[in-house]
């Protein structure tokens, strides 16, 4: 069984209810997963999981404080990351306001890590985004999100 960690922050609950739907999805493919916010994760949290799928509202472009604090802990763990697997959502206000650079912001974070970042070849192509809360599209999107990266996980981990 994978495990999958979904890390999010929200102010006002729209980030929140993607992670949910994320998490929903892994749990869907079978993975054992864990919900935290950036403040409650630990780096045992990130070194035990297989995936790590990071979610932050968009905040000019870029991912919220408190998930960039996250990640300069992650310093600490730098090279023992390395091959899991990686992946970013994000909620905006408008569309064009930033969501995917948000998203790309975060898996840039990943990539350094020497993490695996799935694409998706339709529908939210980095990364699930939503503008406020999920609709039945990005909700769709988000649990798909959740499921194809606990499979990756699965596989690559052979559990
Ligand atoms: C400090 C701040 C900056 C923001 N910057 C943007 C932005 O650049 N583009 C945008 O579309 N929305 C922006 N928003 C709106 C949030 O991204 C949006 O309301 C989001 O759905 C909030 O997610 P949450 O409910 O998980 O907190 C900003 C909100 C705040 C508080």
């Amino acid at each position: 069984m994978a495990k999958v960690l979904v890390v999010y922050h929200s102010k006002t609950g729209n980030t929140e209810k993607m992670a949910q739907l994320v998490a929903d999805g892994a749990e869907a493919a079978g993975a054992d997963v864990k919900l935290r916010t950036p403040d409650d994760t630990t780096l045992e949290d990130l070194q035990e999981a297989d995936a790590i799928l990071l979610g932050s509202p968009t905040y000019y472009g870029h991912s919220a404080a408190a998930m960039r604090a996250l990640l300069e802990r992650s310093v600490r763990l730098h090279g023992k990351l390395e091959g899991k697997v990686g992946g970013a959502f994000s909620s905006s206000h408008n569309i064009g306001g930033g969501n995917e650079t948000t998203v790309l912001d975060l898996i840039h974070a990943l990539l350094i890590h020497g993490m695996i970042v799935q694409g998706f070849a339709d529908g939210d192509h980095y990364g699930p985004v939503s503008i406020g809360a999920p609709d039945e599209r990005v909700s769709e999107q988000a649990r798909r999100f959740g499921e194809k990266n606990a499979r990756l996980a699965a596989k690559l981990t052979g559990s």
